[in-house]
């Protein structure tokens, strides 16, 4: 059963033709929108449409997007106004996890540099275009990061992952901030760890490979807070369609939405401890 949250919408999504993105373009066409899936990955980008445009082929289109490349960025958002007529939502969401690497030896081109490329600095030209064309055409837009969990917490990820994290939050407080005269909404959503592509190869860096996506939500159940259930990439791409649709429109922005069942508000080793306290 669709909603229709974002009936009439024209949305673009980065890093859509892969794990949360891919689910945020699946709902956000569930729910009514237009969205221009924009990836590096034209083959997964592409299947990614077929598979969500359903009959309606109008309904999704792949765009070859390199986040690091203005150019490319400025095209995307020129050619989602030339396919659908406007901009109403751009959700930068493509990101890399880069390099698992100690700070006392961390490559600083391929490894901090390339992080900041894509995790912020793609942000930053994603909210730069998308703003520009909403404050042209008067269009009171919402405008979505993918964050994470490690833009509240130190350690638990790659320094330079972590750092990009912490420097979207601020990136994304400043610009809500500026843009807020023109009725733009700036929002970010902060996932505790999906089973993704991304996650998998975290995985495999820290030498356990070929993890099924089951076994990276057992990994990940085992340190969550909330117990019970595994977090999905649908679920993230809720919290993202909330934050673009009507439901928010009234007074959400500069906020940062933590979906992560409470893991960044609960410090275990203290809580285990008073539990065994509490059972003496
Ligand atoms: N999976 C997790 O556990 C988790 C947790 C917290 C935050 N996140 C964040 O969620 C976002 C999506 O990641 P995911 O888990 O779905 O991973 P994913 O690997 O499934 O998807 C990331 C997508 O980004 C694309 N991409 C990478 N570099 C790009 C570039 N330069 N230009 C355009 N596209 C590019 C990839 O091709 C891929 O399709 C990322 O920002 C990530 O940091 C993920």
């Amino acid at each position: 059963m669709f909603g229709f949250r974002l009936e009439g919408k024209v949305a673009i999504i980065t890093g859509a033709a892969s794990g949360i993105g891919e689910a945020a373009a699946k709902l956000f066409v569930e729910n009514g929108a237009f969205v221009v899936v924009a990836d590096i990955q034209e083959e997964l980008g592409l299947k990614v449409v077929a598979s969500i445009a359903g009959p309606d082929i109008d309904r999704a289109i792949y765009k070859k997007c390199d986040v690091t490349v203005e150019k490319q960025v400025e095209e995307t958002v020129a050619f989602a106004i030339e396919k659908y007529g406007t901009l109403d939502i751009m959700y930068s969401n493509a990101g890399i996890l880069g390099p698992i690497d100690s700070i006392l030896d961390m490559d600083m081109e391929e490894g901090f540099d390339r992080t900041m490329a894509i995790n912020l600095r793609g942000p930053a030209l994603c909210i730069k275009h998308a703003a520009r064309a909403m404050v042209k055409r008067q269009v009171r837009g919402s405008i979505i990061c993918t964050a994470s969990t490690s833009s509240i917490l130190g350690g638990g990820s790659p320094i330079a992952y972590n750092t990009s994290k912490h420097g979207l939050v601020g990136l994304v407080r400043s610009a809500a901030s500026e843009l807020g005269k023109h009725g733009i909404r700036v929002n970010c959503v902060s996932p505790y760890v999906v089973a993704t592509p991304l996650a998998i190869s975290g995985l495999s860096a820290m030498g356990i490979n070929k993890a099924s996506p089951s076994e990276i939500e057992l990994l990940a159940s085992s340190a969550a807070n909330l117990k019970g259930v595994a977090l999905k990439a649908k679920d993230i791409a809720e919290a993202a369609l909330f934050l673009a649709s009507n439901e928010s429109s009234v007074y959400v922005s500069g906020h940062n939405l933590v979906v992560d069942g409470g893991f960044t508000v609960v410090h275990n080793s203290t809580t285990m401890l008073m539990e065994t306290q509490i059972k003496q």
